[in-house]
C-alpha cells in the first residue's frame, strides 16, 4: 500500500511499453501529469510504486461502450458508476460512450439527457461521448450536429441495422457524412444490412427456428460485407473519414483493405468476443447461447484467424469492447421462445486489455507494443485524445497501468465490477492483470484492489479528426 498521501509518485523498476518500443524506465508523476520517464530520476518526496517484473502502459482507452443504453423494453445494466469501475479494474482509464438520439428527439436534448445520466454517477475513469444520429427529420438536426465538435464531440455514429429503432437510410448516411466531412468529424458505422437481416429473421421464425443460434444464421457475413462496402462507397461520395465498428468477418475486412489500398480514409476495429468465441457458442445447450448474442454475431474460426492476421499486420486499427451488458435472468430471457427478442450485446470493458494480452501477446500473435497500440495509443489518436492520453510521455495525463504478467485473475460474474449477472468469460483464468491503475496520477486500483475513496473521472472533450487534444498541458 502507499506509505503516505502525495501527488508525486514514482513508478519504479518496470518495463515501459509504448506503441513503438519496450524499455526499462521509471515514470515520475506529479500534479496529475507525467513529469519524466527515465532512469535515476530526481524523485525526492515521491511515493514509490514498485513495478518490478511488470509492464508500465498508458491507461487504455475503450472507444466503444454502451452505458445505460435503452434497447427495446430493457436498458443495459451498467450505469456510469459500475461501467467506469469495471473499466478501471481492467486497466482502462477512458471510455468513449454512445449518446443515442431517439426518433423525434433533438440533438441537444439527446445530449443533455445522456449528460444527466453521467452527472448522476461517480466516475472512476474519464468518459467521452460519440453521438449516434437516428433521425434527421427533427428541425435543425444537421446544424446542431455541425456544432458538436465545438462541444468536444468529434465522432458521429450511424446504424445500418436495427430497423424500426436505430437503422438509417442511405440518404441520411450521406447527409450526416457530408456534415461530418465539413466539420472534421469521424463517422462510425455499424455495418449490417438491416433489410437482409429482417428478411432472414422472418423466414426463420415462420419455420419455427427460434433458438439463439438462429441469431447468427440470420445475420450472415454477406449482410455485414455488403453494408461495409456500401458505407465505404457512401463515405467516398462525400469525402468523409470512416471508422467501421466491430468488424467480425473476412468479407468486411476485405472491403476495408481494398478501400485503404485505394487511398480512402477508412479505419476499423474489432472486439475481444470475435477473437475468443465462434458461432458454435450460440448453439450451446438450452438457452445458454443467448449469453453470446451480439451483433454482428460470432463467426467462424477462419474469420477469427483473419482478424488476428489483420491485427498483427495493421489491417485493423483498434480493439474496443462494445461493452453492452444485459442480465441473463430477466433481460436475455425475453427471447427464450424467439431469438430475435434477445437483447443484443455482451460485456467486455473490464476484460478487454487482459484478454488481448492473453490471447494475443502470450500466444505470439501480436507484440507487446502492438497490444498497447491497439488498446490505448491508437484509440487515443483516432478519437482526438492524443497527445493528452494514450502515451507514456512527459506532459500527458498520468493515466497509467502497472500490468503484472504474473498476476493471474480468474474472470467471473461474482468478482466483476459490472452489474451484469453473468460473464462470458466465467472461470477463465488470464495470466496477467493490472496491479496498479492511476488516473491523473491517483490510484484507482492499488495492488490489484479497487480504491473506492474518491471518484476522479471527468467528462472529456475530444479534438476533431487530425487535430491534437486541445487540453494537453505541458510542464516545464
Ligand atoms: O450487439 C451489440 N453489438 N450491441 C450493442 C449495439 C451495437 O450494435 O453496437
Ligand atoms: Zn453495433
Ligand atoms: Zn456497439
Amino acid at each position: 500500500m502507499l506509505a503516505s498521501v502525495s501527488d508525486r509518485r514514482l513508478i519504479a523498476g518496470g518495463q515501459v511499453v509504448t506503441a513503438s518500443s519496450v524499455f526499462r524506465a521509471d515514470v515520475l508523476v506529479a500534479d496529475g501529469l507525467i513529469v519524466a520517464v527515465g532512469r535515476e530520476l530526481d524523485a525526492a518526496g515521491a511515493e514509490l510504486i514498485d513495478a518490478t517484473g511488470c509492464y508500465v502502459l498508458p491507461g487504455a482507452i475503450d472507444a466503444h461502450t454502451h452505458v445505460s443504453m435503452p434497447a427495446g423494453p430493457v436498458v443495459t445494466v451498467d450505469d456510469y458508476d459500475t461501467a467506469t469501475a469495471a473499466a478501471a479494474m481492467g486497466g482502462t482509464t477512458t471510455i468513449i460512450d454512445f449518446v443515442i438520439q431517439r426518433p423525434g428527439q433533438g440533438v441537444a436534448e439527446a445530449l443533455s439527457g445522456w449528460r444527466a445520466k453521467l452527472d448522476a454517477c461517480p466516475l472512476w475513469v474519464d468518459v467521452g461521448f460519440h453521438f449516434a444520429c437516428v433521425d434527421l427529420g427533427v428541425p435543425g438536426a444537421l446544424e446542431e450536429l455541425a456544432m458538436l465538435p465545438e462541444q468536444g464531440i468529434s465522432s458521429f455514429k450511424l446504424f445500418m441495422a436495427y430497423s424500426g429503432t436505430l437503422m438509417v437510410s442511405d440518404r441520411t448516411m450521406l447527409e450526416v457524412m457530408r456534415v461530418a466531412a465539413a466539420s472534421g468529424v469521424l463517422v462510425l458505422v455499424h455495418c449490417e444490412n438491416g433489410d437482409v437481416v429482417d428478411h432472414l429473421v422472418a423466414g426463420a421464425l415462420a419455420r419455427g427456428d427460434v433458438s439463439p443460434v438462429w441469431h447468427a444464421r440470420t445475420r450472415p457475413p454477406v449482410a455485414e460485407t455488403e453494408a461495409t462496402g456500401r458505407a465505404i462507397a457512401l463515405a467516398a461520395v462525400v469525402g468523409a473519414a470512416l471508422y467501421i465498428v466491430h468488424v467480425s468477418c473476412q468479407g468486411a475486412l476485405a472491403a476495408v483493405t481494398a478501400a485503404r489500398a485505394a487511398g480512402q480514409a477508412v479505419l476499423a476495429e474489432t472486439c475481444p468476443q470475435y477473437l475468443r468465441f465462434t458461432e458454435s457458442d450460440l448453439d450451446r445447450d438450452g438457452f445458454e447461447g443467448a449469453r453470446y448474442v451480439c451483433s454482428p454475431p460470432l463467426r467462424s474460426a477462419a474469420d477469427q484467424e483473419a482478424l488476428w492476421r489483420a491485427l498483427a499486420a495493421g489491417g485493423l486499427d483498434a480493439v474496443n469492447s462494445d461493452h453492452c451488458p444485459f442480465r441473463l435472468a430477466d433481460q436475455k430471457t425475453l427471447g427464450r421462445h424467439d431469438f430475435s427478442l434477445i437483447p443484443n450485446g455482451v460485456s467486455g470493458v473490464e476484460e478487454r486489455v487482459m484478454l488481448l494480452y492473453d490471447l494475443g501477446v502470450r500466444t505470439g500473435r501480436i507484440s507487446l507494443s502492438r497490444w498497447v497500440e491497439l488498446v490505448a495509443t491508437a484509440p487515443a489518436r483516432i478519437f482526438g485524445l492524443a497527445p493528452r492520453k494514450g502515451s507514456v510521455v512527459p506532459g500527458a495525463d498520468a493515466d497509467l497501468v502497472v500490468f503484472d504478467p504474473a498476476r493471474p485473475r480468474k474472470l467471473s460474474a461474482s468478482s466483476q465490477r459490472s452489474a451484469a449477472d453473468h460473464s462470458l468469460y466465467e472461470g477463465v483464468e488470464v495470466a496477467g492483470s493490472p496491479s496498479w491503475v492511476l488516473l491523473r496520477g491517483e490510484p484507482v486500483v492499488a495492488d490489484g484492489m479497487f480504491v473506492g475513496d474518491a471518484p476522479r473521472g471527468e467528462w472529456v472533450a475530444r479534438a476533431r479528426v487530425g487535430e491534437g487534444s486541445t487540453r494537453v498541458r505541458l510542464t516545464t
